[in-house]
């Protein structure tokens, strides 16, 4: 483990030299995400141990988006285990954008990964719930018993999504005329969106990594959120679909299993270590925090952190 000053050191370099970096747009699909202030900008590491490192704006509260997907795949984890969701679901890159139609055609109908919009929305379906109510709340639970208790639906980023959601309710239909939608489809498309509207900081986001790192344990208080056997299986589906189309060069340039959202988060898990979370608003054509990414390759490349690489050829921990 590199020591704490490293870590630090690392955090605010990274933050220091890309923090600010031009390029990307804010998503202006959902009306909410346009108008947040594009200078906003924050970096966090939370370690398994409970130790956190941060620069920038790491209290600002942003939209949790597609990252929200991570944490409703862990409850139907613990609810169906590993099999069924990969039978009901799927585990596989589908190599097109998180809201594609043609990624469904191209396979029968079956989302393959619960990280795009169609395998979520289908993720949503299957949580365990007697009520449209029921399934919201245990899935607003997951996110607070994984990340923090303060996280908390934003009525108005809701609303706003509610009433541009056209598009995912249409892949909520034809997730049902597939046969991969295990709830009413726009009560499945509601709960999502829902999910998709909740408000966290960037110490909150890589809290949930850290409980996904330690497998399954949070941080903060010790207590198990998730059975040790299903963190491997998130961690896998983030590195094959957790960037969506860019996955695979997130995968190849930083090694570590990985999360955006349109909101501007990104997170990425260093399993039995740590977790380094970014925010900020402006995002690339694949969707992802422009800066996030550059912020978060930098901590894992100075610290040495790459789930590819071999121990014996580790980096020296602290420069
Ligand atoms: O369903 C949507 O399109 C949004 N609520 C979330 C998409 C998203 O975050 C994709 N991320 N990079």
């Amino acid at each position: 483990m590199p020591t704490p000053p490293s870590i630090q050191r690392a955090v605010d370099d990274a933050f220091q030299a890309f923090g600010q970096l031009p390029g990307g747009a804010n998503a202006d699909y959902i009306p909410f995400l346009a108008q947040v202030p594009d200078k906003l900008s924050a970096l966090a590491v939370v370690g398994i141990d409970g130790s956190q490192y941060c620069a920038g704006d790491v209290r600002y509260r942003f939209a949790l988006e597609s990252i929200s997907k991570v944490c409703t795949l862990a409850l139907a984890l613990e609810d169906w285990g590993h099999d069924t969701v990969q039978e009901k679901i799927g585990a596989d890159a589908t190599g097109l954008p998180f809201n594609s139609i043609m990624a469904l055609e191209l396979h029968a109908g079956k989302p393959l990964s619960p990280l795009v919009n169609a395998g979520a929305i289908a993720t949503a379906s299957l949580v365990k719930a007697g009520s449209v109510e029921e399934r919201w709340q245990r899935i607003l639970a997951i996110q607070q018993q994984l990340g923090s208790g303060e996280i908390a639906l934003s009525a108005e980023l809701n609303e706003s999504e509610q009433s541009t959601n056209a598009h995912n309710r249409a892949i909520a239909w034809l997730l049902h005329s597939a046969g991969y939608m295990y709830c009413d489809p726009m009560e499945a498309c509601d709960v999502y969106t829902r999910q998709c509207s909740t408000l966290l900081d960037c110490l909150e986001l890589a809290t949930i990594g850290a409980t996904l790192a330690s497998g399954g344990l949070h941080p903060f208080s010790g207590k198990r959120v998730l059975q040790a056997e299903n963190t491997p299986r998130i961690l896998a589906d983030m590195t094959m679909e957790g960037l969506y189309d860019s996955s695979g060069d997130w995968a190849y340039t930083v090694g570590l299993p990985g999360k955006s959202g349109v909101g501007g988060g990104l997170l990425a898990v260093v399993p039995g270590v740590l977790a380094i979370a970014a925010f900020s608003p402006p995002l690339d054509e694949f969707g992802n925090s422009v800066r996030g990414q550059k912020m978060i390759a930098a901590v894992a490349d100075t610290l040495g952190y790459n789930i590819y690489r071999s121990p014996a050829t580790a980096l020296p921990h602290s420069r």
